[in-house]
């Protein structure tokens, strides 16, 4: 069933308190829901009968006013409860019987490790009780918890603990009251056997709220950096949008078994363990920021998504998109702004412009869709986020935050679209965005295809700049969308040149950087007083989620490598010629001549200890596989990878002495320390490894065995493992896999990665070795977690060895699918994504990946969630 923005209507009734009795047990969990329900004046159809969600739940009691109401009275389908006289308010009792113990899906309330816990985004509070499951149904919630007191001493929910005490038979009770009116899908409960690490915040105006992270006893030394990461979050929010927190007390819960990294549920954001508990002996750097990151964006939900909530799911990109340009700035502050962009433009072309590309394309605010969990995407998390960057490089830092404060203002307690947001930040900055607003709307990656030319008699450059979106499912034929081209010029000796557009502007008032704004198909813009053809510097710091098609030349490419002031752009020159190199060698004869530019370039990077390390790391780091094969037309996915290899292996080569002594050169020895600088220096000792391992080189070899051996912190040992795993050396690559398991096998997170870096390496990846992962009993096919480390990480990241051209890459993740479905249909949608492309590949491939996904399809019961995404991407 295909559910439509176009057809949404205000709820028939609102319920303005519920409240809530869960007896929790061993066997099941009763709920005892009590609604005031009154008629919505603003509803259309004054009789409508009170209708409420239901999903997998056994009713034992409806009540009206009180009134055990007769089984002719209301009606059960599977999915609704349905009363049809109702008084115009009224009082409604529900009680349900569900089991949280058997619950695969981990939607609603279910069982992780003996705990009870909770996750009702988007559609989950349905799975607990009947209840109008919509975000636009805003309610306070008293939630009362009663559980056995010796296995569930801790009980929690939303807002502020009101009452506790004992029962009869060993139980106890405690009630909590949330006095912010919120969405059902913010709802959350946990009750297990937790131990709680506490701190303390002082909010600007002077408050001081209590923190606490609740895990289970053995993770309780991993609690600080979330800790840490909490308050500058908290910090940041007042400085940046003027956002307090606003309950007394702010808890975080890891829970081992959840479908998604984590959520923001009121007062209680429960969390992957995976995305909180950190310590430095078990979590990479690339964890810590990831946790930090993660830690932030579901505080800043409070805000941009809590007090001002989602009217219906099609806005999902209103609280997401928003949260993650929040986030995604913090982490900027935090760390090496230029380093965050980079990882966000590449997150972006690699696999949201793959998204955008694919069967499953949608805009950031869809306009149909049938199952809501598959829409929570790269689209309307990453290009969401894009968008709102976008508003913000528009207005200028002031006027957007006029525009965000008069949004919060605004809006704060109801439910609002994304055209509410936009409208704010027109208000407040007195500028139109009604074209702007395609971006919301019109699906599909814009391409900018850029040409210049020069004319020297009249100092003239011109660049003309064309735009065209490409038809995506359902839509063609867009029109050209308002989007800011941040542009530099530079002239022969790398200096930045002034910005002079019209014969008036005299080159000093004009700027070296210049926010041009597209908005018609096509534009010309001049640039005066260029004696000389400069080289431009196109889209800096990635101002638009768009693809640039421009004619570069090595030379110029290279040129930008060391001149750009941009860092951003300087890093995207280096993809760019690497890039160039790479797709030349694809399908060209053995032994072709490699772009010796290239290497020196990379010479000059691995040299250079004048530019931020951070950024020399990241600019060290080939393109991947999986972006080469984005960029690719019908990709030959082991000609790539073997042009890859080769360009790694030659540059590994040439630049050995250089790669030495840059592991030297990062290696001094020094405590451990979680900054930006040595976060760098690990990364660049780490990649240097790396290289020398793929050419088998027994110093690399010796290094990463002694490394491995002596590392005193989580990056280390990995990126050692991670090296010998990916080389020959076969013996060592085994006795350290064994050591590591034995090490670290009590502890899921880092067993997870253990999991990671063998179903990731070509070497150690191969189907075989996965199965065996499979049969390790440290798997567990109904944790999340451990499916993605080993079934999602050898399908998205061990491209040869998935797209194995006898098709048994294919076939396997398909058996893995079908399995999946019936345990937890939401994983099993989320893991098919690879299948689903199918049709960008060569045919060869493509049609092994087809077959794989008509298997799928054929399966019976078919989940709703995979039942979409099959046919959306066979076009059925
Ligand atoms: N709102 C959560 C977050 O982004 C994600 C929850 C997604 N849940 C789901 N069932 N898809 O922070
Ligand atoms: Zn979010």
């Amino acid at each position: 069933k295909t559910i439509r923005l176009s057809e949404y209507t205000v709820p028939a009734h609102l319920v303005d308190t519920v409240d809530l009795r869960f007896e929790l047990f061993d066997d099941g969990a009763r709920i005892h829901s009590t609604l005031s329900v009154r008629r919505n004046p603003e509803s259309a159809d004054a009789a409508a009968p009170v209708t409420l969600d239901g999903d997998s739940l056994k009713l034992e009691r409806v009540a009206l006013n009180g009134e055990d109401l007769a089984a002719e009275n209301y009606e059960e389908t599977g999915e609704q409860l349905v009363i049809a006289s109702v008084p115009d308010r009224f009082e409604l009792t529900v009680v349900t019987w569900i089991e949280p113990q058997n619950n695969t899906r981990l939607e609603g309330l279910y069982k992780s490790s003996g705990m009870f816990c909770t996750q009702c985004e988007a559609e989950g509070f349905r799975c607990i009780t009947y209840f109008p499951d919509r975000p636009d149904v805003m309610a306070r919630y008293r939630t009362r918890i009663e559980a056995d007191k010796a296995s569930c001493p801790v009980l929690l929910s939303n807002g502020n603990a009101v009452e506790r005490g004992d029962l009869e038979n060993g139980r106890h009770f405690v009630t909590w009251e949330d006095p912010f009116p919120k969405p059902s899908y913010l709802f959350g409960l946990v009750a297990g056997d937790l131990v709680e690490q506490r701190d303390t915040f002082t909010t600007g105006s002077g408050r001081d709220i209590d923190l606490r992270i609740y895990v289970e006893p053995r993770n309780a030394e991993k609690c600080d950096h979330a800790l840490a990461s909490l308050k500058r979050a908290m910090r940041w929010d007042e400085e940046n949008y003027g956002r307090e927190y606003d309950l007394d007390i702010f808890m975080i819960v890891a829970v081992d078994d959840f479908n998604m990294g984590a959520m923001e549920n009121k007062g209680l954001n429960i969390f992957n363990s995976s995305c909180v508990l950190a310590s430095q002996d078990t979590a990479t750097d690339l964890a810590f920021e990831r946790i930090e990151s993660i830690v932030a964006h579901e505080y800043f939900h409070n805000w941009s998504g809590n007090r001002v909530t989602c009217r219906d799911w099609f806005q999902l990109s209103l609280k997401e998109g928003f949260t993650v340009f929040r986030d995604s700035t913090f982490s900027a502050d935090m760390g090496s702004p230029t380093v965050k962009r980079i990882e966000d433009a590449t997150l972006l072309r690699t696999a949201q412009f793959a998204e955008d590309a694919g069967p499953m394309a949608h805009p950031v605010r869809p306009a149909a869709y049938m199952e809501i969990s598959n829409f929570y995407t790269l689209t309307i998390y990453e290009k969401g986020a894009e968008v709102v960057r976008m508003i913000h490089t528009l207005l200028g830092p002031e006027l957007f935050r006029k525009g965000s404060d008069l949004y919060f203002e605004r809006h704060d307690g109801q439910a609002v679209t994304t055209d509410d947001f936009v409208k704010a930040m027109e208000d407040a900055s007195g500028r139109d965005l009604s074209q702007f607003r395609l971006w919301y709307e019109q699906a599909g990656t814009p391409e900018l295809m850029v040409s210049d030319s020069h004319d020297p008699e009249q100092g003239i450059y011109r660049l003309t700049i064309e735009q065209r979106i490409p038809d995506t499912p359902g839509q063609t034929d867009k029109k050209p969308q308002h989007i800011p081209f941040a542009l530099g010029l530079l002239g022969p000796d790398g200096e930045a040149l002034p910005l002079m557009q019209d014969g008036s502007a005299d080159a000093e008032g004009a700027p070296v950087e210049q926010v041009l704004e597209l908005t018609e198909a096509r534009h010309t813009f001049e640039f005066h007083g260029l004696p000389s053809k400069p080289v431009p510097s196109l889209l800096r710091h990635f101002s638009a989620p768009v693809r640039v098609i421009y004619p570069w030349s090595r030379d110029q490419l290279v040129f930008l490598m060391s001149h750009d002031p941009d860092g951003f752009n300087r890093w995207d020159a280096g993809q760019r010629l690497a890039v160039d190199v790479i797709q030349s060698l694809v399908g060209a004869a053995e032994g072709a001549e490699i772009e010796p530019r290239l290497v020196e370039a990379y010479r000059a990077l691995l040299g250079d200890s004048t530019l931020d390390q951070a950024l020399v790391a990241k600019m060290l780091q080939l393109p991947s596989e999986a972006y080469l094969i984005e960029l690719a037309d019908s990709p030959d996915v082991a000609a790539i990878h073997h042009a890859r290899e080769q360009v790694l292996q030659h540059l590994a080569t040439s630049l050995r002495e250089e790669l030495i002594a840059c592991y030297h050169r990062n290696s001094e020895a020094g405590k451990y320390e979680l900054t930006p600088e040595s976060i760098a220096r690990r990364s660049l000792r780490n990649t240097a490894l790396s290289w020398l391992l793929v050419i088998n080189d027994e110093t690399g070899r010796d290094l990463a065995v002694q490394q491995f051996r002596d590392a005193d912190n989580m990056t280390d040992r990995m990126g050692a493992l991670r090296a010998l795993v990916n080389s020959d050396y076969a013996a060592e690559r085994s006795a350290a896999l064994e050591e590591f398991y034995k090490h670290f096998q009590d502890d899921p997170q880092v067993v997870e990665q253990w999991f990671s870096v063998q179903a990731s390496s070509d070497r150690a990846g191969q189907l075989p070795q996965i199965n065996a992962l499979l049969e390790h009993s440290a798997f567990d096919w109904k944790n999340p977690n451990k499916i993605r480390s080993v079934v999602g990480v050898f399908a998205g990241q061990n491209l040869a060895a998935f797209h194995n051209p006898d098709g048994s890459g294919y076939a396997f993740l398909a058996d893995q699918v079908c399995r999946l479905d019936d345990s937890n249909p939401q994983i099993a949608a989320r893991l098919v994504t690879p299948l689903t492309r199918w049709k960008k590949f060569a045919p060869a491939y493509g049609s092994l990946m087809r077959e794989s996904l008509e298997r799928i399809r054929d399966k019976s019961g078919l989940s709703a969630d995979l039942y979409e995404v099959v046919h959306k991407s066979l076009g059925s």
